[in-house]
């Protein structure tokens, strides 16, 4: 089965009714987010040193939809695709997380942390991994900010940055 159909649906985000997580398809590909995901300043820590094209990014995003090892979720709030939770590299043990906010007019206001927290809930919910790791950019003060205030901790340190975790919480200890 693929990630797309385990999680399915709207999550919203427990204390806002019109922010909610949920799979993002072709689709929802918009102007917004080629520009915004193209900023030097968003793209800074995303691994891409040029712009990407709208066919790059509607291979990427379709190369999600059905996928067993990935997925992207994208970040709705008020009606408006703002950034995306990527999941991949899922095997029976792990999975992998990545966070972009690529409208900028959401950061700094806590958004980063209740994604990161509510991705968490979700993965436990609905996959049987056991840990989900995240890298980050030691340069990325914000990014290291909002893994740590939404519970993971560094597991490793890696040549540039580090590999932040977070494991299942006991049955009966989810928050
Ligand atoms: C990094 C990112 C996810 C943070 O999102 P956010 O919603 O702004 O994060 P939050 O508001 O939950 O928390 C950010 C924290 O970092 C702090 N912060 C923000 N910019 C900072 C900076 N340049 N230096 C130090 N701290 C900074 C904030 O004050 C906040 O801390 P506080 O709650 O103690 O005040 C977002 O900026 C983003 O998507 N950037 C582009 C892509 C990216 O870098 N993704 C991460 C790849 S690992």
């Amino acid at each position: 089965m693929s990630l797309t159909e385990k999680m399915s649906g709207r999550h919203p985000l427990s204390d806002a009714e019109a922010a909610y997580l949920s799979p993002l398809y072709r689709r929802d590909i918009s102007s917004n987010y080629v520009d915004g995901i193209n900023d030097p300043e968003v793209r800074a820590f995303l691994g891409h040193d040029r712009n990407l094209t709208v066919e790059e990014i509607q291979d990427f995003v379709v190369a999600h939809e059905n996928s067993e090892h990935q997925i992207l979720l994208g970040f709705f709030l008020n009606g408006v695709h703002r950034g995306n939770i990527r999941l991949h590299d899922c095997s029976e043990a792990s999975i992998w997380l990545g966070i972009a906010l690529f409208d900028k007019a959401v950061w700094n206001k806590g958004w980063a942390t209740k994604l990161l927290k509510s991705a968490l809930k979700l993965v436990w919910a609905r996959l049987s991994v056991k840990t989900v790791y995240a890298g980050v950019d030691s340069l990325n003060v914000a990014s290291s900010k909002a893994f740590h205030k939404a519970g993971f901790f560094i597991d490793k340190q890696t040549a540039s940055g580090f590999v932040f975790a977070s494991h299942r919480p006991s049955i009966g200890c989810v928050q």
